[in-house]
């Protein structure tokens, strides 16, 4: 179904458009960097002229001209009588591009895999034979496993028992899996702003107002405004990331934690607490888990980041009647979890402290080179070192993050622009760069960062750092 953007909509979502191009220049390129970053989808249908133009308090002349730009650039496709339809030049519908000819993707704050994950899929084949009689159909993960993602939270200090855990196709699947239970359309969603983009993604798709609850690097969660959000919208659901949230790398003190899990508790917000990135400790030490605050809560893990995002192991833990919810909807979405996989899971979560002290010495090691290339080549840009995660979020100041992910892209450097990551085109100033390559794709990141920031000009006038919506 082609999905039609309202001028209102494309006003607010492309933000502080304006660039030192001609504005016509600055429209069509600044639609061409959310085409291509997945704001706005392949396929999705504009505004007519006359619409974004009243929209945009420009001239209709500059709004034709801007369409006429991306037409030229094969983005935009018009027929007469059925609007102008976007479209990415290599085809792809509805998707976000890959960006295989981009030599340098750091789209994703990602690490190559544990190096003990040959041997941990050693061991699942080994163990394989003694699961084929079985059909092999496994919506709630084996067992063996539910109980060594059990323990983990045993030694966190979270009582757990395995029939409170299910196996999931990684963080992302058990995300969508638990909107479709705890949500339904008309409901608000609480959310970290800025997030993790493909949160938003799928609390938009299931039709969701998102309210935001701002959450800075250097000075974490605006717990009082959440506390707001939380008693006068009256939120279904909450999602939240208390450590190493994701993209600023913030943990949420313990006081924090405790605030919030016993409001939503009282006022019938589920918060759903993604872990994904809990174990990525670079120098902060451990933090009680946000779950034992409250017995509502419902977490999420993941050996993604820990082990390797291709395993695709992730898991909820949560009370067994919301299990048993979630069991009903998911095989309108998957019949279940590879037991390959799940086999070597169970082998990999015995060695969870030894992923961990790998994990933390790569990304310490990427942390430091990345803040030193970028003190050396960008000291206008105030870098605030988070003690774990993946990336450094930065509040670059005057620059355009849309416009420099785009100038990026001609020098061979994929970047995620800063809007990704909120509603509404709030965080252009910011911008998140992953340190989890290596050393020479982080020189070569910055290299090519320094000859993008050439060709783009700063911007009069200011984003607020912090929207609230
Ligand atoms: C916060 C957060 N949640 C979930 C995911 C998705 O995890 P998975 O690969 O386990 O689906 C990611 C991956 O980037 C993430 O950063």
């Amino acid at each position: 179904m082609t999905q039609i953007v309202s001028a209102r909509r494309l006003a607010r979502e492309l933000g502080e458009w304006r660039s030192h191009r001609a504005a016509y220049l600055a429209l069509a390129d600044r639609v061409r960097v959310m085409l291509i970053d997945g704001r706005l989808a392949s396929g999705s249908r504009l505004p007519a002229e006359r619409e974004l133009s009243s929209a945009l308090q420009v001239s209709r002349t500059t709004v034709a001209a801007a369409y006429a730009q991306l037409r030229e650039d094969s983005y935009l496709h018009s027929v007469r009588g059925s609007g102008s339809t976007l479209s990415l030049p290599d085809g792809h519908r509805g998707a976000i591009p890959l960006p295989q000819e981009v030599p340098l993707d750091f789209t994703k704050a990602a690490a190559a895999a544990y190096p003990g994950l040959p041997a941990a899929y050693q061991f699942a084949v080994e163990q394989l034979p003694n699961y084929l009689s079985h059909q092999g159909f496994d919506m709630q993960g084996l067992p063996e496993l539910r109980a060594a993602v059990a323990d983990h939270y045993i030694e966190r200090g979270l009582p757990t028992t395995p029939d409170q855990v299910l196996i999931t196709l990684g963080a992302q699947h058990a995300l969508s899996l638990l909107t479709h239970t705890i949500y339904s359309p008309g409901e608000r969603i609480l959310i970290e702003h800025p997030t993790y983009p493909h949160a938003i993604d799928t609390f938009l798709a299931a039709g969701a107002r998102l309210l935001a609850m701002p959450v800075s690097s250097e000075g974490g969660w605006d717990v009082a405004e959440g506390q707001m959000l939380i008693r006068r919208a009256a939120p279904s659901m909450g999602f939240l990331m208390p450590d190493f949230q994701n993209p600023t790398g913030a943990s949420m003190s313990a006081d924090d934690r405790e605030r919030l899990a016993r409001l939503a508790a009282r006022e019938g917000t589920t918060l759903v607490v993604d872990e994904t990135t809990a174990s990525l400790d670079i120098d902060r030490g451990s933090m009680p888990p946000m779950a034992s605050f409250s017995g509502s809560i419902v977490t999420v893990g993941s050996l993604g980041k820990l082990a390797w995002g291709g395993l695709r192991i992730g898991w909820i833990r949560g009370s067994r009647d919301l299990l048993a919810r979630v069991l009903r909807t998911r095989p309108a979405m998957d019949l279940g979890t590879p037991l390959l996989e799940q086999l070597a899971s169970i082998h990999l979560l015995g060695e969870t402290d030894l992923m961990a002290a790998n994990r933390s010495r790569g990304l310490r090691a990427g942390r430091d080179l990345l803040a030193a290339e970028l003190a050396r080549h960008f000291p206008q840009w105030p870098v605030h070192l988070p003690d774990g995660g993946m990336s450094l979020w930065i509040n670059t100041g005057e620059t355009s993050s849309s416009a420099l992910a785009l100038a990026a892209r001609a020098e061979g450097l994929a970047l995620v622009p800063g809007p990704r990551f909120g509603l509404e085109g709030a965080f252009e100033r910011f911008l998140r760069l992953p340190f989890t390559y290596r050393d020479d794709e982080l020189r070569a990141g910055v290299q090519a960062l320094v000859r993008a920031s050439r060709s783009v000009g700063s911007v009069p006038g200011r984003m607020p750092l912090q929207a609230v919506i």
